[in-house]
């Protein structure tokens, strides 16, 4: 189990007009969180490959690339491309999930895939042994700044037993309403990355946000079984 809490401040919440100055500011997280979305599998559209090869010029950080696509097995080389580090589709649009996750994986990057709330952790079943990630949405996709679901406890426990089953140790991710209110009690239920968005880049000192969080989150880790 990884050992340490790990943060990903979401651009979709940043400046777009001072991208390299909002990419600098959060240059003390572990990775920035690139959020794909289409306007057909949510109800916002965002941005693509070009934004993200601009991204990879103006940080050091790995990108953690999230598509929320209706598409994945169409699109994820592009974003393999532009230069994603950590790509996750989501397993409710995949097509042939293993072979997104093999063709990651022979690109030599890092593959996660990802459920909605409303998805059982379950049938995660026949992916979870070879994904590198599982990004578990405490919102549903689409927009930043909205309200964490509380049952997101209960998918992160089945989580823990479904891993455990299978003898594996995949990063865990959680993403949507995380901030240094509630990181401890999500890590303590077995998350490891968490996603900032509104709680990072609404925040006037970004450095200082990213710092409440992963203390915050530390102090779960002290509670993890
Ligand atoms: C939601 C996105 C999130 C979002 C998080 O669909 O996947 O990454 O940007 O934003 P906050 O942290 O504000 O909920
Ligand atoms: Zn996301």
């Amino acid at each position: 189990m990884l050992e340490d809490v790990r943060i990903a401040p979401s651009i979709l919440s940043a400046d777009l007009l001072d991208l390299a100055g909002e990419l600098r500011s959060v240059a003390s997280a572990d990775y920035i969180h690139f959020d794909v979305m289409d306007g057909h599998y949510v109800p916002n559209l965002s941005f693509g490959p070009p934004l993200l090869k601009a991204v990879k010029r103006g940080s050091d950080l790995p990108v953690d690339v999230h598509l929320m696509v209706t598409n994945p097995d169409e699109v994820y080389d592009d974003y393999l491309k532009a230069g994603a580090d950590l790509l996750t589709f989501h397993l409710e649009t995949a097509k042939h999930p293993r072979r997104i996750v093999d063709a990651i994986h022979a690109s030599g990057r890092l593959a996660g895939v990802s459920i909605n709330p409303g998805t059982a952790v379950s049938s995660l079943d026949a992916l979870v042994e070879c994904v590198d990630m599982v990004l578990v949405m405490s919102v549903n996709p689409g927009f930043s700044g909205q309200a964490f679901i509380e049952q997101t406890y209960g998918q992160l426990s089945a989580l823990n037993e479904l891993c455990v089953r299978h003898r594996v140790n995949p990063l865990v991710e959680v993403d949507g309403g995380i901030s240094a209110q509630n990181a401890d009690r999500v890590v303590a239920a077995g998350a490891r990355v968490l996603v900032g968005g509104n709680a990072v880049f609404g925040a006037r000192d970004r450095a200082c946000a990213i710092d409440e969080m992963r203390q915050a989150g530390r102090r779960g880790l002290a509670n993890w079984a």
